[in-house]
């Protein structure tokens, strides 16, 4: 209870409490519909991150282009316009984007995760890691900003684009990560380089680079180094020890970031790296 004896009224400032805490739930109300108004694109949201971003989206009041290269994985993706779309198809990218017209937010998440070091991985490997996790954000970028542009001046506000990195990459080198680390790096660099040529036309872009996320990907990656191992429970192991929060997160814990990067909120930010990733970093 402490010194006033009242757990709802402030020990320190003798605020009452329960009017603090029904304001914030006021101010939780007025949060929710964050992204109202917005028409957002968000590639590759059939599973894991993408898939938590688009639900959040719809959930903040954006309406949501959900696409996936798997139309099937969109399924039960409630109040989204879904689409499949295969990223790593420049005409496929132009078509949707003429079909979607302008756009508020573009959140580029397609990507894959190669397995291998400078001496095991082939020049395709190192072309196609580079086709999904690159050019693909510039094939969306190059269809898209245009409309976003305009977006932007006519409201007078900011368009975003959010970018999905890694910490593997610039942020960290990680064993048997090569062309997914220099691909992730690149993300960065494009990031930043978008950033600074429109920062005065009313366009943000920002990255996010995850930690260790589960999606069904990643459980792969442990199914998979669990078979060489002889033990899942190793590779587990590993990929939670690596993590200095000593867990991994959450599809959904990408989410409140993604919001804030695409909402005016973050309206004075661009060009930055954001790690959400459980001190990965560290
Ligand atoms: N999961 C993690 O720990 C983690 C960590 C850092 C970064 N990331 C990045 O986050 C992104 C999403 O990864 P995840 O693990 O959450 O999901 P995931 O890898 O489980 O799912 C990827 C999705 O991308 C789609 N996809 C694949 N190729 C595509 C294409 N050509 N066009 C359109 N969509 C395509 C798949 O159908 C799938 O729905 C990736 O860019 C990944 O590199 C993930």
């Amino acid at each position: 209870m402490g010194l006033t004896g009242r757990s709802d009224i402030c020990e320190v400032c003798s605020a009452d409490l329960r009017s603090e805490r029904n304001n914030g739930k006021e101010r939780a109300g007025i949060m929710a519909g964050r992204l109202k108004g917005r028409i957002a694109v968000v590639t590759a949201a059939g599973q894991g991150i993408g898939r938590a971003i688009a639900e959040s989206f719809v959930a903040e009041g954006a309406t949501v282009y959900a696409s996936d290269v798997s139309r099937d994985k969109l399924e039960g993706l409630a109040r989204a316009k879904k689409a499949k779309l295969d990223v790593l198809s420049t005409r496929a990218v132009e078509a949707y984007a003429a079909k979607v017209g302008p756009v508020d937010i573009l959140v580029n998440v397609a990507g894959y995760v190669h397995h291998g070091t400078a001496l095991t991985t082939t020049e395709k490997d190192w072309d196609f890691s580079f086709d999904l996790n690159v050019k693909s954000m510039h094939r969306t970028i190059h269809a898209f900003l245009p409309g976003m542009l305009e977006r932007a001046k006519a409201s007078g506000g900011t368009s975003s684009i959010v970018n999905i990195a890694s910490g593997a990459s610039s942020i960290r080198g990680i064993p048997n990560r090569y062309a997914y680390g220099a691909s992730k790096a690149a993300v960065i660099g494009l990031t930043k380089a978008v950033a600074a040529d429109f920062i005065r036309d009313g366009l943000r872009c920002n990255a996010i680079a995850p930690g260790t996320f589960r999606s069904p990907s990643w459980e792969d990656r442990v199914e998979t180094l669990g078979k060489e191992w002889g033990s899942k429970e190793k590779a587990l192991e590993m990929f939670v020890q690596r993590q200095p929060m000593g867990r991994v997160a959450d599809a959904a814990e990408i989410a409140p970031v993604a919001i804030y990067l695409a909402s005016d909120e973050a309206a004075f930010t661009t060009g930055t790296v954001i790690n959400v990733d459980g001190g990965f970093s560290l």
